[in-house]
């Protein structure tokens, strides 16, 4: 018989995100048998709540994916039971000892594993971690607290934010959360780096002209404008989501697949990095624009955002890996918000062949195109080749064609939430797609300079209408370094 039991205590129960992102993603756990035998789950907020309220709140959250329909109504009912919820303060200790309390009954002797989400803002950050390490956490077990960022604004706030957790919890019970290392082609990059043959002898400076890392979404900040404008689109996506692919991307090859032996490498790679120049930056933020009668709003509509906000929702950067392996290659990120499509890719433009028989022959007829490896990772995943192929026939035509791993096609699974899968690995206590603080420090290091340039010199962002493709700016940015931008939108 199993003697432990683990609590996960939600904080800022009623919150987006945890209405979003976590209760769901348990319950996809506990559907998929992947939750210990004795587990209880914890909701924990400033409102008034009964167990009952706290569970339909809970249950409106609660979906099923199309492999997981089998007696879905009763997989629900079984999983709210285990839902209880604890209303408090989040700095009061008093508080965090009645949950204590609850908890314990609940673990009624095993051995107490506790499991801390703080889906809380920033500044009731350290109180909450305070209250919960010195009056709620295991006795005879592991408490283990998660963190969402943002976690500071630049390289001082962060790392006094990492001083003051560290009064209270060892750096082996933070989970800094950044669920883009959570999601599917994110994890599956090393993958295809380290377990096929003819990619990584090709991962260098001496085959890949460019790396562009691109991130966009058709929506813009409606509803959440009064924490954006305190971070902007760099903070958001580029300094977290976007690097920390590119630090996978570029790492050399780990010892092991070690929590440690990897985030070793990350550090490193961050490390060789160039911080970022006000010059290779381009920055954006959209205006209102009316399309088919319809129109949709500027940033600074937003009545949470101040009328004059420079607050850029669109930013290109180019970035730089002074190591061997990366000299002179340039890393471009793009990331943007209301613009006219969504998604997010990694694309690798690999350099041109040397002598290539096929120019020659056919001469300026045709500019025959690199291959580029691009790395969708959503919405549709997929990994794709670029090559040139002749067009069957008895000329001799070549053309642009794919080599094609749909996932949808090639897999019969839906593909598991980012949270699900970092919920899981926090509570088996597997550290691999969590950001170590020396990590986090590296990053901030990187665009903290010019983070503070553009705020010191009130840079103007260039606006561009909702629903575009962004502003001009990043293609000349691009250009500069003979770069083109891979997404144009046309294929697949
Ligand atoms: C969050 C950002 O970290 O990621 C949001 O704060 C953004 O601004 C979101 O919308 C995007 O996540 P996903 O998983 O929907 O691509």
């Amino acid at each position: 018989k199993d003697k432990s039991t683990v609590s996960i205590t939600v904080v800022g129960a009623s919150g987006d995100l945890a209405k979003k992102k976590i209760f769901p993603a348990l319950f996809a756990l506990y559907y998929e048998g992947c939750l210990p035998e004795h587990f209880t789950i914890f909701g924990y907020a400033r409102s008034k709540m009964s167990d009952a309220e706290l569970r339909t709140m809970v249950s409106k959250t609660l979906t099923c994916r199309i492999d997981q329909r089998e007696n879905c109504g009763e997989k629900m009912d079984q999983f709210l039971e285990r839902c209880f919820y604890h209303p408090g303060q989040y700095d009061s200790e008093e508080n965090f000892l009645e949950l204590d309390k609850k908890l314990k009954e609940h673990e009624d002797g095993r051995v107490a594993n506790r499991l801390f989400y703080l889906s809380i803002p920033p500044n009731i950050f350290i109180d909450a971690v305070k209250c919960a390490s010195s009056s709620a956490s295991s006795a005879n077990g592991w408490t283990r607290v998660i963190v969402e960022k943002p976690f500071g604004r630049d390289s001082a706030s962060s790392a006094a934010l990492t001083s003051s957790l560290k009064q209270y919890l060892d750096e082996d019970q933070i989970f800094r959360i950044d669920h883009y290392l959570g999601k599917e082609l994110v994890e599956n990059l090393s993958v295809l780096r380290f377990s096929n043959l003819i990619f990584e002898p090709l991962w260098s400076r001496q085959y890949i002209r460019n790396v562009q890392f691109i991130f966009a979404e058709d929506f813009g900040t409606e509803g959440r404008g009064g924490y954006f404008d305190n971070y902007g689109i760099i903070r958001d996506i580029m300094q977290n989501h976007l690097l920390q692919i590119l630090a996978l991307f570029a790492m050399e090859t780990p010892v092991s697949l070690d929590a440690e032996d990897i985030r070793n490498e990350k550090v490193k790679v961050l490390r060789s990095m160039r911080p970022l120049k006000l010059d290779d930056v381009v920055i954006g933020q959209y205006k209102s624009h009316t399309r088919g009668g319809v129109k949709y709003p500027a940033y600074t509509d937003d009545k949470t955002v101040p009328k004059d906000s420079l607050t850029p929702t669109f930013a290109a950067a180019a970035l730089f890996i002074d190591n061997a392996r990366w000299d002179g290659v340039p890393f471009l990120m793009k990331a943007g918000k209301a613009l006219n499509s969504r998604g997010a890719e990694i694309r690798v433009q690999f350099r041109h062949v040397p002598g290539n028989l096929y120019n020659k022959k056919i001469g300026t007829e045709l500019d025959l195109t690199t291959n580029e490896l691009v790395i969708r990772v959503q919405p549709d995943e997929a990994i794709y080749l670029k090559i040139n192929n002749k067009v069957p026939g008895l000329g001799m035509r070549l053309d642009q064609s794919n080599l094609n791993l749909l996932y949808a096609s090639r897999y019969d699974k839906e593909i598991p939430d980012a949270y699900e899968r970092l919920l899981l690995d926090a509570i088996e206590g597997e550290r691999r797609l969590f950001i170590r603080s020396d990590e986090l420090d590296a990053a901030w290091s990187l665009f903290t300079p010019v983070l503070k340039e553009l705020d010191e010199k009130k840079i103007v962002p260039e606006y561009y209408p909702y629903g575009s493709r962004g502003p001009v700016g990043s293609h000349y940015l691009a250009a500069r370094y003979k770069v083109r931008w891979g997404d144009n939108g046309s294929e697949q």
